[in-house]
């Protein structure tokens, strides 16, 4: 299978956490675009949904799924997402698409966070992905003076805005063996929105799509 078929495949088998009649968060990117796709055939069931960007919101929309803003809900059944890398603890690096401080802030509002790739996305150590962190716009220097600190190599991600209007450093060479306490140290530096790792609030379920079928972790 190649990974594009792996992604709709537990795109698929996601559908099965869906809770009917609440609401549901869904996330951003290639394996997201499926889930909303393989979502729209039970659109009936469900009483609308939260988008993690403008690009998922679009795509919801487009297939008559209601997509509401996040201060009109009180509660999220479950939140349906992929991930640039997941170790086995389900602590993920997101935000290759630049959606990470909007997902985080759903994942968080989320009752239960289902995480679905397919499965090279599964690493012991991450890292070799480089770490998103949305930075506002004039601490982008700063920023990254502050993570070369720290041993990382921040990169911008030149050209992209995030849905917020701020900008990404992709942070390279990094070997997160304490991804929580990583997590909880970017985000003190002055300037940043949030970083990719959702370590504090890790998945509750991994899906991984794989040529043996879809995979659980839990
Ligand atoms: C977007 C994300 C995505 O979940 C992540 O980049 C994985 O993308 P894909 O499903 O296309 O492999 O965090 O900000």
């Amino acid at each position: 299978m190649t990974p594009d078929e792996k992604k709709q495949q537990v795109a698929k088998a996601a559908l099965e956490y869906v809770v009917p009649d609440t609401i549901i968060g869904i996330g951003t990117g290639s394996t997201a675009n499926h889930f909303v796709d393989a979502l729209a055939s039970i659109k009936h069931t469900i009483e609308g949904t939260v988008a993690s960007s403008n690009a998922t919101a679009e795509r919801l929309k487009s297939h008559g799924i209601p997509v509401l803003e996040l201060n009109s809900v009180d509660e999220i059944s479950v939140y349906i997402d992929g991930a640039d890398e997941s170790n086995r603890h389900l602590h993920l690096i997101k935000g290759g698409g630049g959606a990470l401080t909007r997902e985080k802030i759903v994942a968080a509002v989320s009752k239960k966070f289902v995480c679905i790739a397919d499965d090279s996305k599964l690493v012991d150590v991450m890292g070799k992905f480089p770490l998103p962190v949305e930075v506002i716009p004039m601490a982008r220097s700063y920023v990254a003076r502050q993570i070369v600190k720290m041993g990382g190599n921040p990169i911008w991600r030149d050209g992209f805005t995030t849905d917020n209007g701020n900008v990404i450093l992709d942070v390279h060479n990094l070997q997160i063996m304490q991804p929580v306490q990583l997590e909880a140290e970017l985000n003190q530096i002055v300037g940043v929105v949030t970083n990719g790792l959702f370590a504090a609030r890790p998945a509750d379920v991994l899906l991984l799509g794989s040529d043996q079928g879809v995979k659980k972790i839990t």
